[in-house]
């Protein structure tokens, strides 16, 4: 899709489509000029089309016109943004991703799109290139019929009508890049999760982390069962042990090339990437194993965000911890009763094979550790308890550290993503209490998603640490707004805003890279890195 800013006169501005965003109740007097203009060439016929379907630009509302041949664009769009005091750059970008479906629909290859004043250009016109790439994504290639219509060219050229006054810079086409490539890879990221689950394996991620190393031009390194086992992740190992494909152990890595930024504390970022989850011996029922190829969901936006992260080059460094494996019932699973031994040398007893994110978190989150992040983030499907809790479109947010809680609610409120804050409260602790370990692997059923929560606290130590489970937003049950039914790539725009806000905060504002945790307690060799 091709960006390009034209000034003034949007009706004359080419084009099949021309989509008008409208705030509510300012469809009168105070209607933008484009909207004017257009009116007056369709003789006053489209304001009174809009009053006549009931169209007053309530968030949400979208309304598709034909200009019979009176205007140069066959049809003109106008998209409800709510009221002025209340809309918000989420709601353009929503609004633009339904016009993106409806440009589809009419198989649209040119559009003009009339950026609004409700925000600064930049932003504004950034929201509309987002909410555009990410509303004509499609997962079809798995369908063999309409193959010719798969063929056809999709939405490829998009014209920004700027709002009066305000001119093309350098500014405005680096916020529409940054755009493109945001949504460019959280795209990528939903390609992986839509991914059936025989395609993508361990393996396919690993090589998925790969590709992004040869894109964004960073390290990356890619363990097996021999590396995982060599670096006592015991927890990792009994999840894995089920399954005929070997687990993967992959860190990617960005570091700045100037020397001094180089040595900063890293961020780390860590995704739950169980490939496939069928709840192992305590295996699932048919209705809730089918969507468990999400899974890897976190995975899948860690590395989306790296790919992003490699191009905006912060003063600091960046790197991905990602445990890649499959979560499998065989006569090689682990059981309900095996006492597994973790990388930090803690004994878990595990109940519950289904717990078995929190398992293969726990090991990675503490190998994580040993780099002294200044700050750890990992995202997860974790659990049903947190899609209880906050629905489908909610992310939940835990931490104990709150100046890093507030970096990340903030970066996901830039960002447009909802995330909720819950506690990770001490009190729950009895619920993975073990008679015979240090803890169990999964407690009471109430509060789940906190004790999932309380048991990764266990890996981290003293690292500024959040944990975001993504259980529900992780997927959208429907289409709606630039989404469709499936995977969503949630957290990559967070992540990337948070690395974003990090590097314009002085580096005395963020957290100091804390002592690293406990170093393992049993083994022989520990904390060796696995081959390159
Ligand atoms: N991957 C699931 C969580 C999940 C549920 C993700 C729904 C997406 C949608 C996780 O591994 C799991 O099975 N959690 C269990 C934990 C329980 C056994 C303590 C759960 O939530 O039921
Ligand atoms: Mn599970
Ligand atoms: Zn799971």
């Amino acid at each position: 899709m091709n960006f390009s800013f034209v000034p003034g006169d949007a009706v004359r501005a080419g084009g099949a489509m021309l989509v008008i965003p409208l705030l509510e109740g300012e469809l009168g007097d105070s209607a933008p000029t484009a909207l004017v203009s257009a009116d007056k060439a369709l003789d006053g016929k489209l304001r009174a089309a809009a009053a006549q379907e009931g169209f007053k630009g309530k968030a949400d509302q979208i309304l598709t016109l034909n200009t019979l041949g009176k205007l140069a664009p066959e049809r003109v769009v106008l998209l409800g943004l709510g009221t002025r005091a209340r809309t918000t750059l989420e709601l353009l970008r929503l609004a633009a991703g339904r016009a993106a479906k409806t440009a589809q629909k009419f198989k649209v290859t040119e559009l003009t799109f009339v950026v609004p004043d409700t925000a600064p250009a930049p932003e504004a016109a950034r929201a509309i290139a987002e909410g555009l790439l990410l509303g004509v994504y499609k997962f079809d290639r798995y369908k063999t019929s309409g193959k010719e219509e798969k063929k056809a060219p999709g939405l490829g050229t998009v014209r920004l009508v700027l709002p009066e006054g305000v001119s093309k810079s350098a500014q405005l086409e680096a916020a529409v890049a940054l755009g493109r490539h945001v949504a460019e890879s959280t795209n990528w990221a939903r390609d992986l999760v839509n991914e059936p689950p025989n395609v993508v394996d361990p393996d396919r991620l690993a090589e998925a982390a790969q590709e992004v190393a040869k894109a964004a031009g960073l390290k990356v390194t890619i363990g097996g069962r021999k590396d995982i086992q060599r670096l006592n992740m015991g927890m990792f190992l009994g999840v894995a042990q089920g399954s005929v494909h070997e687990p993967r152990l992959i860190h990617l890595s960005y570091v700045p090339k100037n020397p001094k930024d180089a040595k900063r504390a890293p961020l780390a970022l860590v995704g739950k990437a169980i490939t496939f989850d069928s709840g192992g011996l305590s295996l699932k029922t048919a209705d809730s194993m089918v969507d468990m190829k999400t899974d890897m969901a976190g995975s899948a936006a860690v590395l989306a965000a790296m790919r992003v992260i490699g191009e905006l080059k912060p003063p600091f460094p960046v790197h991905a911890f990602v445990g890649a494996c499959e979560n499998m019932p065989s006569g090689t699973a682990y059981r309900p009763g095996d006492i597994l031994t973790s990388r930090l040398g803690k004994t878990v007893e595990i109940t519950n094979t289904d717990a078995e994110g929190r398992l293969v978190l726990g090991d990675v989150l503490a190998w994580a550790c040993e780099q002294k992040p200044a700050a750890i983030i990992d995202l997860a499907t974790l659990t049903g308890a947190c899609v209880v809790a906050l629905g489908n479109y909610i992310v939940g947010a835990f931490s104990d550290h709150d100046a890093t809680m507030e970096q990340v609610l903030a970066a996901a409120k830039t960002a447009g993503e909802e995330f909720w804050r819950l506690p990770v409260t001490e009190l729950q602790k009895d619920a993975l209490r073990s008679e015979v370990a240090d803890m169990k692997n999964s407690g009471e059923r109430w509060g789940g998603a906190i004790n999932a929560a309380l048991f990764l606290k266990e890996f981290v130590g003293d690292t500024p640490w959040v944990h975001l489970d993504i259980a529900g937003p992780a997927t959208s049950p429907k289409e709606r707004g630039y989404f469709n039914k499936g995977a969503t790539g949630v957290g990559v725009r967070t992540l990337v805003e948070y690395v974003r806000l990090r590097t314009r905060l002085p580096e005395s504002a963020q957290a100091e890279a804390p002592a690293a945790p406990a170093s393992p307690t049993k083994g022989k060799s520990k904390g060796r890195a696995p081959r390159a």
